[in-house]
Order: C-alpha cells, then structure tokens, then sequence
C-alpha cells in the first residue's frame, strides 16, 4: 500500500525535535510491511538543494496567498516531496519561530497549505500514478488534512499522531474563511472551534479515522485534565481510544560501534572504551572532572522538560563530585538561569547554546548519565539514545519516559534488568533524591557497569513499532474497503 505522511520536520532535512526522527525513520520502518511512505513537508530554505533528482509533480496556483508547487525526489532512502509556497516558507528564522523567537502570525496559514496540497495529492495523484491508500499527519501542523479531505468529498482513511499537545495551533475565529474551513466545522462544540479560536490539532483528532501518540503510557495520561491541555474531553469521547505507540530510534545512524562522531566508537562489551569520549566531551565543556557523575542535557531548554527544577539542586550534586553538561537552548530565563550557573561553577558546569547534531552524539556517548526530568513527555527520544549509548537516563515516571527506563531499586538490580533512575516524584525535592542515588550507583564501577550493559542491550529499533504502525494502516484502510 502507499501511504502519504504530513510532517513539519524530517531528517535529515529539518530538525528541531523528535518529530523529525519520527518523520525520518517512519518509511524504513515501514517498508519491510509492504508500505510505501512518501514524506511531505514545506520547502524551507536550502532543502530542495538537498534533493536527489528533484522534479516538480504538481502546480498549486492558488495556494493561500500565492503559488505553491510539489518537488518530487530523494533524500538517501527517504522518498520525498517538498511543497514549495515562497510566500508561506521562504523565510529567515526556523520552521515556526522568526529570528527573534516568536510565531510566525500566519503559522496557521502556512501549515494549512500544507495539509491543502496533502490533499491535493490524495484527490489528483501523481503524474507517476501513484496515490495514497491511506494520510498519515503529524501534530497540529498536519491537523487540517482530515477536514480537508472531508470537505473535498475523499474517503481515504487518515492517521494523526499527536508528538505535542502543547502546541495546538490556534487562529483566530476571522481566518476560518482564508483556512478555507467550511464554517459547519466551527460551531460551538465543533471540531475545529476551540474556546472561540480555530483549532487545527483539535479538527485532526475529531476527524481523523484514528488518533495516536508515541507511547502507551501517554496515550492514557492524554484522558487526563493534568496532560490533556483541554483536549481530555474530546479525546475520552473519540469512538476509537486513542492507539499508544511507542517511538523506535534509528539502530543505523544511532550506533556506538559506528558513529562517525564519536572520539571513540565501543560496543557494550568494549563499554571501558567510552572513556575517551567522557574525557573529550569534559574537555568541550571546559569541565575538570570528579570523583563523581558526569551527567548531561540534551534538549529544548522549557518547563515541559521540566528544566527549571535542576538549577537549584545542582550545587549540592556538585558538591557531591558530579559535574553537568548541558546543550540546548529554548527559554529565555532558563538560558539565563544556566549560564548563571556555567558562570558561577566554570570548571563543574558548561553550557552550549544552539543545536548540534554530532555534539548531542557526543554527549549520549561520553557522559555518565543523561537528565530528562520531564513533567510530560509523550514519548521521549534523548532516553533512548542514551540507553543505546550507554548514558544511564535519569528520567520522571511519565509518558514514554516511564515506558521505557526501568528503574534501579534493590530489586531490578539484583535481577540485573534496571536501566536507569527513576524520580520519586516530579520536583527539584524528587530531582534531588534522583540525582543522590545516581551518585551512590555511580560510585560501585561494577554495579554501574550493569545498570550501563542492561541499557546497551536493551531494543528500542523500529522492529515492533513498524509492525504496529502497518497493521493498523492494513486495519484502515481494509475497513474503508469492506
Ligand atoms: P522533543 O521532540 O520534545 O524535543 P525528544 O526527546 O523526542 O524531545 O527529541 C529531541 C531530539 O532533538 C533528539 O533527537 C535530541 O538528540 C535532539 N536535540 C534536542 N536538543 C538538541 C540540541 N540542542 N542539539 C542537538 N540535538 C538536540
Ligand atoms: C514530541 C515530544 C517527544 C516525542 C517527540 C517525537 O516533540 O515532546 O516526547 O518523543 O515528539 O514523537
């Protein structure tokens, strides 16, 4: 079958979280289940220089504001389509934000589009015949594709997968025309009307055949008003219960034993060899090491990472011999917050601000343990990443965190099976009980080892996740069938 995914970011594209892994690894994951994944996602600057073979398959002369047309072409294995609209996605600053950080004020009509030439290319097809079994859209950018397809009279089931409910995309109730709404979507209660603004995410889990998200864990957190963001309603009432599944990572281009960014490459039974990269990585930092955990962040600076609870443990961990390494950027005041702190302990704390691919490699590899004390996390990848390279995740029981770490106690150590440590509860007091056992571990090397190989060994590729993503494509579009 052919499936048509509707994504912001894929890499190796655009990246400015996991939805671009997802996005980039979901057509390998796929294809062994006979599914044919073709990615489209907005032409930002400079990537359809990064297409093998572009063609153009399709002219959208109308397209909110200006022209658009569909690129066709190859990026490595990844079949994709750019939807290039100069007027919507030729910009300076990244895929949502302007240079100074904040929305673009016609980010709804610039995701809009996309979903608009999603389902242009389920209606006409491609001049190379081929055409969607079934749409596969991600988060409220891809949130408009089943209401367009409704409203274009096309019965091709659609998939939406929530990564982020945070961010909901919403306009104001005078776009709907320019959305190209059908205003019958907009009534109170309607799916696409959200406390008097037009929402995108809200209209895709309405309307979409099946609503998912990236773990089990999350998927029933989402029924709840403490996760939920006001959509807990609607998701308990959708007729199919929400489908958790949980995210793989991509075992190929994340591979200790490989990875061509890496000082020193090591297998789990070589794990001794991760030395170098800890010295390399203290080093980039401008870090002396302790007697303690070099642990590190890897990640949006924000308050769903739950960010702002680790300044204030940090010197009693830094009295303890530990040192912190932190890449990312995000909050204004959380940035301040941690360069304040690089500032005060230059030689026990270092901050990278920015994005950078091979140091977040790096880091997975050199540090003793990785910090992810999030108040949610639907799925969570930097866990992941840090278990196949042996950084002991130090992580909040939620969400994908909790479906993947299984946490030391007398009991998983003894049976050897922990991966890593667990927060008690979600606040620096629980951070801060996380962060004295990690310590205690980190101080039995043998112990430690264990906890390190268990986490080496463990399988997060796409194997069982890729089976589940194309069964239930199969379940879909066979019921539209039938
Ligand atoms: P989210 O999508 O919520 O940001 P995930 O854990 O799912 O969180 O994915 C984050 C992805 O972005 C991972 O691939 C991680 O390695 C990467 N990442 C986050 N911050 C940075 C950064 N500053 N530099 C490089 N990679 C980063
Ligand atoms: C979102 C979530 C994160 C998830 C990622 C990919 O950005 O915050 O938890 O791993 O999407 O699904």
């Amino acid at each position: 079958g052919q499936i048509l995914s509707v994504t912001s970011e894929c890499v190796p594209l655009i990246k400015s979280g996991g939805l671009a892994d997802v996005a980039g690894a979901l057509p390998s994951a796929l294809a062994p289940h006979g599914w044919r994944m073709r990615v489209l996602l907005p032409a930002y600057p400079g990537l359809a220089a990064l297409l093998d073979d572009p063609t153009p398959v399709c002219d959208l002369p109308d397209l909110f504001g200006g022209t658009g047309q569909i690129l066709a072409g190859t990026c490595g294995q990844t079949e994709v389509l750019l939807l290039e609209a100069p007027h919507l996605f030729t910009r300076e600053g990244g895929p949502y934000l302007d240079p100074d950080g904040r929305d673009y004020p016609d980010n709804p009509e610039r995701f809009a589009a996309l979903c608009w030439a999603a389902m242009v290319i389920c209606r006409d097809g491609l001049p190379d015949g081929w055409r969607p079994d079934l749409v596969h859209a991600h988060d409220w950018q891809g949130g408009l594709v089943p209401a367009y397809l409704q409203q274009a009279g096309l019965d091709i089931p659609s998939v939406l997968t929530i990564h982020n409910i945070a961010f909901q995309g919403l306009g104001p109730a005078e776009r709907l025309q320019g959305l190209r709404l059908d205003p019958a979507l907009f009534t109170p209660e309607g799916p696409a009307e959200f406390w008097g603004k037009i929402g995108a995410l809200k209209a895709g889990l309405s309307l979409a055949t099946q609503v998912t998200t990236v773990s089990p864990r999350y998927a029933t957190e989402l029924e709840l008003p403490e996760f939920g963001m006001g959509l807990e309603g609607v998701i308990a009432a959708l007729p199919r219960p929400i489908a958790g599944i949980l995210n793989g990572i991509d075992t190929e281009s994340w591979s200790p034993e490989t990875d061509a960014a890496l000082v020193a490459n090591y297998t789990a039974t070589r794990i001794e060899k991760r030395k170098l990269n800890r010295i390399a990585l203290a080093e980039r930092f401008g870090l002396d090491l302790g007697e303690g955990p070099l642990a590190a962040v890897v990640s949006r600076l924000t308050r769903q990472k739950g960010l702002d609870l680790l300044p204030p443990v940090i010197p009693d961990f830094l009295a303890r011999g530990g040192r912190l390494a932190v890449l990312g950027s995000g909050d204004v005041d959380l940035e301040a917050e941690y360069a304040a702190l690089a500032a005060r302990y230059p030689a026990q704390v270092g901050l990278l601000r920015g994005f950078d691919e091979p140091l977040a490699h790096q880091i997975y590899a050199g540090a003793d343990a990785l910090l992810v004390p999030s108040r949610f996390e639907p799925c969570g990848l930097t866990q992941l990443y840090a278990l196949r390279y042996g950084a002991v995740p130090v992580v909040a029981a939620t969400g994908g965190l909790a479906d993947t770490v299984i946490a030391a106690n007398p009991a998983s150590l003894s049976a050897k099976v922990a991966t890593g440590i667990v927060l008690p509860r979600i606040d620096a007091g629980g951070l801060a009980i996380a962060l004295t056992q990690l310590c205690d571990l980190y101080a039995d090397p043998r112990g430690w080892r264990q906890i390190q190989k268990n986490g080496l060994k463990a399988d997060f590729g796409w194997g069982r996740s890729g089976a589940a993503y194309a069964a239930l494509y199969a379940q879909l579009v066979q019921e539209r069938v039938a």
